[in-house]
């Protein structure tokens, strides 16, 4: 039996952007982080753990939209989403409009693991977390700098934005994720993201909503989205690509095709998948 592992820092064309880091550091960064995911599959460790491992490394890391480097809403504050599923069972764990989580995919395995519910927000997160013993850290840590400079750009030009976007030059890559299959053949999709820049406080997007940025289930695909997080609610657009493999018969690649022609063609999405 064989593996596989595939993560994203974000949807979004490196080329198109002058980023604050130069592209071989993302390639490195995100390199280094498959590497290590990939030793863990080969030593046999579950995808769900894997995926899992992998998105902390992101979050840990203030390249990405995610945990520390997370972007900041319109009060200036850091809230982030951030799900998990594992395929053999359906099991599913989430988390949403977290503040001062160090690892929120932690605590979305946490929610999975303790299976009374999906989904927890906010400060009843919070509070969980706190039961759980999860590390916290203070503003400060996920607050930085680059990311104040960001959203008052974002707040002079009366917009709301994806980290990554186009229109905003130096800015750095998305939403982060990572789907995998281990040597038993069972699926996991994971994601964690701070959202949009200058959302409204208090905003979900698709990343802690199973089916709309996660969906993980063996008899499918395992997929972890990024992009517009309203398109992908609308669309419900990880389930839509599970259902182009379950009911039409496509393979992982042309049902996350189909499933990307039909968020553009539904609602003129914009983001990506793995
Ligand atoms: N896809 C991430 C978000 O919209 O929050």
């Amino acid at each position: 039996m064989s593996y596989s592992l595939m993560i994203h820092g974000g949807a979004g064309a490196l080329e198109d952007l002058k980023y604050e880091a130069s592209e071989a550091v993302f390639r490195e960064s995100v390199l280094s982080i498959l590497q290590a995911g990939r030793q863990r599959l080969e030593g046999g460790e579950s995808a769900l753990a894997v995926v899992e491992f992998c998105v902390m490394m992101l979050e840990d890391s203030p390249l990405y939209n995610a945990g520390r480097g997370s972007v900041l809403n319109a009060q200036g504050q850091v809230e982030m989403d951030a799900a998990l599923m594992n395929g053999s069972d359906l099991r599913a764990g989430g988390v949403t409009c977290v503040k001062n989580v160090k690892n929120p995919i932690a605590l979305a395995r946490q929610v999975l693991e303790q299976g009374d519910h999906v989904l927890l927000a906010a400060d009843g997160a919070l509070q969980f977390a706190k039961q759980q013993g999860t590390e916290l850290c203070p503003d400060a840590y996920f607050v930085t700098e680059a990311r104040i400079k960001q959203l008052a750009e974002a707040q002079a030009a009366g917009r709301m934005t994806l980290d990554h976007e186009r229109i905003k030059p130096a800015q750095k890559l998305g939403t982060v994720g990572a789907v995998a299959c281990d040597l038993s053949g069972n699926l996991a999709a994971a994601a964690s993201t701070g959202g949009l820049v200058n959302k409204r406080w208090g905003r979900v997007g698709d990343t802690p909503i199973v089916g709309a940025g996660v969906y993980a289930d063996n008899e499918t695909c395992a997929v972890s989205a990024t992009g517009y997080g309203e398109q992908f609610l609308r669309t419900v657009f990880a389930k839509t690509i599970a259902d182009f493999v379950q009911f039409q018969g496509l393979d992982a690649a042309g049902a996350a095709q189909a499933g990307i022609d039909y968020l553009v063609r539904k609602v003129n999405g914009d983001g990506g998948r793995s």
